[in-house]
């Protein structure tokens, strides 16, 4: 039977463990920040909404995580972030490029302003390049530490999102299979994920709807039944990625979309009528 000792052991997944995420103010950014520090690691939440941000602080408790101002499309910020964490901490183990922001769905390409398409891929793409370039910085010397960046379902089919947001999210995979094969060697992994679409702030503007409605919609064209996506998923599997249960897990874009992508509608003949 496992000690007291192993079962804290094993019950605080991430234990001794320093992470940087951005975007953590709100939605699944300050979900995993909450579950991380469950688990045991000191976190810092990197983003640009101050007042959110030093209140998920204040709830997690100000010994155990600290809150940086920092627009990831920017570099000083992304380098101060990282450096300010490894002074609060000592080391960065974990770094989840989280940040990301979506633009107004206008589905003809002839509609879609350069600038929106360039924001967008300013804090998706850009953000996450410079999250991973200052990880890497400080985690080559260490020879350890792992990386995850959000990416979307809209990473791996083309119709789930905007012609920007979509783009940005297979780049996010890009960078991620580039920067495990370069990383490999120090024994950094390199991850992304995949979330079909949940209730927070960005999926609420863009589909303009409320939490419950966001979720009504989503369970409406779900694969999987009897069940709704909430952040914690996506939390869950974040945790899964930087804890030790995912040693030899590297250059994967894990989709939490219950099976939603993989799924050609062509196919329904084969699908049984759902049981009443
Ligand atoms: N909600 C969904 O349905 C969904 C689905 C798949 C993927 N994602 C991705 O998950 C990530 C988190 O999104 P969310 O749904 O929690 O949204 P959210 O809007 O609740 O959170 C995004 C956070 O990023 C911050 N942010 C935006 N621009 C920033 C910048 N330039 N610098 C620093 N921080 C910035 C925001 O202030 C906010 O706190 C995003 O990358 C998003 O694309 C979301």
């Amino acid at each position: 039977m496992a000690n007291l000792s192993t079962l804290s052991a094993l019950g605080r997944r991430l234990e001794g463990k320093v992470a940087l995420i951005t975007g953590g103010s709100t939605g699944i950014g300050e979900t995993t920040a909450k579950l991380f520090s469950k688990h045991g690691a000191k976190v810092a939440i990197a983003d640009v909404q101050d007042e959110l941000g030093q209140s998920v602080i204040k709830q997690i408790g100000p010994s155990n995580s600290t809150y940086i101002h920092c627009d990831v499309t920017n570099e000083d910020d992304v380098r101060n972030a990282v450096d300010k964490t490894v002074s609060a901490y000592g080391k960065l183990d974990i770094m989840f490029n989280n940040a990301g922001i979506a633009n107004q769905p206008k589905p003809r390409i002839i509609d879609n302003e350069k600038q929106d398409f360039e924001r967008v891929m300013a804090v998706n793409v850009t953000g996450v390049f410079l999250g991973m370039k200052h990880a890497a910085r400080v985690m080559i010397p260490a020879r350890s530490g792992t990386i995850i960046s959000s990416a979307s379902l809209a990473s791996g089919m083309g119709g789930a999102a905007t012609h920007a947001y979509t783009c940005s999210k297979h780049a996010v995979v890009g960078l991620t299979r580039n920067l495990a094969i370069e990383l490999g060697q120090y024994g950094i992994r390199v991850n992304c994920l995949s979330p079909y679409a949940l209730a927070t702030d960005l999926s609420k503007k863009y589909l303009g709807l409320d939490d419950e409605g966001v979720e009504q919609v989503m369970r409406s064209i779900a694969n999987l039944k009897g069940t709704t996506l909430k952040a914690g998923d996506v939390a869950n599997a974040a945790l899964f990625l930087a804890s030790d249960e995912a040693s030899y897990v590297s250059g994967q874009n894990l989709f939490i979309d219950g099976g939603f992508g993989i799924f050609n509608s062509a196919m329904q003949v084969f699908k049984e009528s759902p049981q009443s």
